[in-house]
């Protein structure tokens, strides 16, 4: 019998995808039983008092969590996000109800070993519920108590040799797409990539030290499967600068019927025969593409690589041999002065160990806005206010056509004084000897 009627959450239980409420019911009841005999170190009914407090809002149409809440552990300035119940006495399971950010692996591959071994902490010291990932990245354990935070801590670090992610004004847990390990589109290793910065950076990320968040997010290629350009202040997207490499042969087996365009993403539906013409030459943002009736060809210092041509043929088109990556930055949600995707500041940087070429700009980039970025202030606006140039300069990049979508087309130019013949002070007496009054 539930410890609170749930009429409007019991309806999430009707329909085909899985429900959210039936999975926590069913957590509830496995609670209530304890065949393991668990010394559960947060409330039993954790779970009920949430579906409870989540009923009592969906009548309300109002949240039931207390503003804010500062907990964390010893020798870090964040990784858990702080929350309270504003009905206590109703639900006191979730009177202290914190979330837990878990770094995650880049990619998220997991033995069940390792996720066994989690949940065998958060079943005792937790509510038994998780976020499967937070958007950021991290593993999200959702809902326990203050004295457990520590005791969380300890057994991640000491036994799972795990650490917590990021939250705050610091660097936020980075995240990557599967790259290289299941992908033959990506043009750099984005795991290690993601791995290898994680740790470099681990002081940046567990003790905000900056004006506001600041995240990473590594795509092994344009199609962006982890959204790095907008979702991160600083984000690294696969690419190459050598020719698409053409299997004749395979263009054929497509043209042909034997190969599905694709890979059969459209299956579910008849599109008719596959049209080279139509459905890639003609597709092509620039045109550079052209078949005969029996060769594909590209002219590749037109292409753009956006990537269409070889999603379309994934087994006759692959990505170049010279591959890198581009950096674009600024990326960010609409608060305070409105949404931005990254823009692009390097076009082609190598991605190779000990990856010294993008520390560099990572660098440069927190040198500049530590210093110059105001409190709660993105580095896309901080871009906004003082200038893509002044990026430009702070990073030592030349500036070059591929920084622009267009040029600007209002006059207010800025120079530089020691750009201009005679520099900016000028007498008045010596204009007058030529122009009378
Ligand atoms: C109560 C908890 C949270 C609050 C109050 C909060 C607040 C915010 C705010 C204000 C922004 C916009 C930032 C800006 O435009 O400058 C934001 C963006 C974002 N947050 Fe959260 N957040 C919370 C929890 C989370 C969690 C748990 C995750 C994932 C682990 C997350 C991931 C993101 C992402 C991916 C964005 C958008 C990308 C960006 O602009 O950074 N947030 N959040
Ligand atoms: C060497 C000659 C001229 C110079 C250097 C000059 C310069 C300027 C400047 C700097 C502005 C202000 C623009 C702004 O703040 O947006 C302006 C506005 C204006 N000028 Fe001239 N101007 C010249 C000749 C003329 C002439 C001959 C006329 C009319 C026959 C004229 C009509 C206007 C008007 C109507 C505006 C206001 C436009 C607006 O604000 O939309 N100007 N001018
Ligand atoms: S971003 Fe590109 S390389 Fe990475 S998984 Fe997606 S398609 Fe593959
Ligand atoms: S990657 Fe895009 S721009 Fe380049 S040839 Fe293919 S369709 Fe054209």
């Amino acid at each position: 019998m539930a410890k609170h009627p749930t009429p409007m959450l019991d309806e999430l239980e009707k329909g085909p995808w899985p429900s959210f409420v039936s999975d926590i019911k069913q957590e509830a009841e496995a609670r209530a039983k304890n065949e393991k005999g668990l010394d559960y170190q947060i409330p039993v009914d954790c779970p009920e008092d949430l579906l409870g407090v989540l009923e009592l809002t969906y009548h309300d149409q109002e949240t039931h969590w207390k503003h804010g809440g500062i907990v964390g552990v010893f020798g870090y300035g964040g990784g858990v996000i702080g929350r309270y119940c504003d009905q206590p006495q109703q639900f006191p399971g979730v009177a202290h109800f914190h979330t837990v950010r878990v770094n995650q692996p880049s990619g998220k591959y997991y033995t069940t070993d390792y996720l066994r071994s989690i949940c065998d902490l958060w079943d005792l010291r937790g509510s038994g519920l998780t976020n499967m990932h937070g958007s950021t990245g991290d593993i999200v354990l959702l809902g326990t108590t203050t004295p457990q935070l520590e005791e969380i801590f300890y057994e991640l670090t000491h036994n799972l040799n795990t650490d917590l992610g990021g939250s705050g004004s610091n660097l936020r847990t980075p995240a990557a797409c599967l790259g290289k390990s299941r992908c033959e589109y990506a043009c750099y290793d984005s795991q290690l990539l993601c791995h290898t910065l994680t740790n470099e950076y681990q002081d940046e990320l567990h003790r905000p030290a900056f004006p506001y968040k600041f995240k990473f997010k590594f795509d092994a290629c344009p199609n962006g499967c982890v959204a790095a350009i907008a979702r991160s202040d600083f984000s690294v997207i696969g690419m190459w600068k050598d020719d698409i490499k053409i299997d004749q042969e395979k263009v054929k087996a497509y043209v042909g019927g034997e190969f599905a365009p694709n890979a059969g993403a459209h299956s579910g539906r008849d599109w008719g025969k596959f049209d080279i013409e139509a459905e890639v030459v003609d597709r092509c943002p620039t045109s550079c593409m052209s078949w005969d009736g029996s060769t594909l060809k590209i002219d590749n210092s037109e292409c753009v690589r956006c990537m269409h041509c070889i999603n379309v043929m994934p087994r006759a088109l692959k990505i170049g041999d010279e591959t890198g990556a581009s950096i674009c930055c600024g990326a960010k949600a609409p608060i305070l002065d409105g949404a931005q995707m990254g823009s692009l500041l390097v076009p082609f940087i190598p991605v190779e160990e000990p990856f010294d070429e993008i520390k560099e700009v990572i660098e440069n980039i927190w040198d500049w806005w530590m210093e110059e970025g105001k409190n709660r202030e993105r580095l896309g606006e901080t871009m906004k206010r003082m200038g893509f140039q002044k990026l430009l300069e702070v990073t030592g990049i030349d500036a070059i056509p591929q920084h622009v979508s267009e040029p600007r087309n209002n006059p207010y130019i800025f120079f530089k004084e020691e750009e201009v013949p005679g520099g900016w002070t000028r007498d008045i007496a010596d204009y007058r000897s030529r122009h009378q009054r």
